[in-house]
């Protein structure tokens, strides 16, 4: 039996929050807002986390490190942010010593971390997704392609930094990458199996929910935007914005996603002997078929979990509590009414190699009421705010319509609210939520 503090009704709760990003910094912001929690540790979090809780240096991936750490200074509980950690199994170590931990264990991460596992998973359970086939060898691989219908798509079987994924237009492309997972082993292991699927086409939404490994609640579904540039052109990126909710994703619909994807999932992971507790979160795209699953993943999404957080009133210690307790049943989460959207501002050149080191100028925008500014890739140095990664900010703000919460954001970044050299930020996030033609397979 975990530990599971005792007087939630108290402010007393002593809580670690696992990784740097976005995500990271908005759970910290929504968890501080919480009755019940009287201190935040942020491992190793930003300068936007550093606001809210304590940053401690220790990296989200070394478990031993952080398992250390929870036992010193007695935390109650351990949220873990990023996949990496849950794929390496933190779950199975905190449980191992009595350290109450919320996610997945590491053979129900397996989810994310391996696309095999997945496909074979959604392919036993009849859960909808993209028709595929998995290879090993590449010269069978390349076989296969040759007499393939284009475009097609190549994934690596493991944890690729988002680099794993290509949609292949023509045999010439497929052959090259095969060729590089197979052959070269660029990304090792990781690409020791290949999954080859067909291409599909639709609107991507991600639809978060959470699950006590029986039952589930859904969060309110978002949407990003993963391409580098205006119109969905340019490279595949970790998010450059999110809104939530998705005005055309109806309750019907919402409904039908319940019952064919997040239901039988939950309930295939449970008969596999891998009980999934935590944030699944599936990335669907919504055919002229129907939703089908791109691919799962076993935590918060960022930036989506940004506008998303923004809109939730429950209190998370609500959330976290009701899923280590296994009372997923007896949650019901509540809403702001409205929209929130995220526009993530980045450095220049991200996902490519881009500068670091940039002083960020704050004015307004952190002032504004109704915006939020989230932090990804900050840093403290001395009495300045300077950029550390990709992702820098992510101006969040929140609108009666989704148009207002759109004009609502964009202004603060236009008034120059916030500013570093090089900031590099999309001009069209949400607009995808606007175009109802574009939401027509749904
Ligand atoms: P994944 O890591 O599997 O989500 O893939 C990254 C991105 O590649 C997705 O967000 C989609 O834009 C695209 N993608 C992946 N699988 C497919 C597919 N079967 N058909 C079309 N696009 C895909
Ligand atoms: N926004 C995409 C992800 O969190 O994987």
């Amino acid at each position: 039996m975990l530990p599971i503090y005792t007087r939630m009704d108290k402010k007393q709760l002593i809580i670690l929050v696992v990784g740097s990003g976005g995500r990271e910094h908005a759970l910290v912001w929504k968890l501080a807002q919480s009755k019940k929690v009287k201190k935040i540790f942020c491992a190793p979090g930003n300068a936007g986390t550093s606001l809210f809780a304590q940053n401690i240096p220790i990296d989200s991936t070394d478990i031993k490190g952080l398992a250390n750490f929870v036992r010193k200074e007695k935390i109650h509980l351990t949220f873990v942010g990023p996949e990496a950690p849950l794929i390496d199994g933190i779950v199975d170590k905190f449980r191992k010593n009595k350290l109450a931990i919320i996610g997945p264990t590491r053979k129900a991460a397996r989810i994310e971390g391996s696309k095999v596992f997945a496909k074979k998973l959604m392919a036993k359970y009849s859960i909808p997704t993209a028709k595929f086939r998995v290879f090993t060898d590449f010269k069978k691989a390349v076989s296969f392609v040759k007499s393939s219908k284009y475009p097609l798509v190549i994934k690596a079987d493991g944890q690729c930094l988002g680099k794993g994924v290509m949609v292949a237009e023509n045999y010439k492309v497929a052959n090259k990458f095969l060729k590089k997972l197979l052959i070269d082993k660029i990304f090792g292991m990781s690409g020791e199996k290949v999954v080859i699927e067909e291409c599909l086409t639709g609107q991507e939404v991600s639809f978060m929910a959470v699950t006590d490994g029986k039952n589930f609640v859904s969060f309110l579904p978002s949407q990003d935007h993963k391409r580098a540039f205006d119109f969905d052109l340019g490279p595949n990126t970790g998010g450059l914005g999110a809104y939530s909710p998705v005005p055309y994703l109806n309750k019907k619909l919402q409904k039908r996603i319940e019952e064919i994807i997040i239901a039988p999932t939950i309930q295939a992971l449970r008969q596999e002997k891998c009980l999934f507790q935590g944030i699944l979160y599936p990335g669907l795209i919504l055919t002229t078929d129907g939703p089908k699953v791109l691919e799962f993943n076993c935590r918060f999404g960022d930036p989506e979990t940004q506008p998303v957080l923004f809109l939730l009133k429950t209190d998370l210690i609500d959330v976290f509590e009701a899923i280590l307790k296994k009372q997923i049943y007896k949650l019901k989460l509540s809403w702001a009414k409205g929209f929130a959207l995220c526009v993530v501002i980045a450095s220049k050149d991200y996902p490519g190699k881009y500068e670091k080191g940039k002083i960020i100028h704050f004015a307004r925008a952190t002032l504004t009421k109704g915006v939020v500014v989230f932090h990804s890739g900050t840093k403290n140095i001395g009495d300045k705010i300077v950029t550390s990664g990709g992702r820098v900010l992510g101006i969040t703000a929140r609108g009666k319509t989704l148009k207002i919460a759109i004009k609502n954001a964009y202004q603060a970044i236009s008034k120059k609210d916030v500013h570093f050299q090089n900031m590099h930020y999309r001009h069209d996030i949400g607009q995808k939520g606007l175009n109802k033609k574009l939401w027509q397979t749904a």
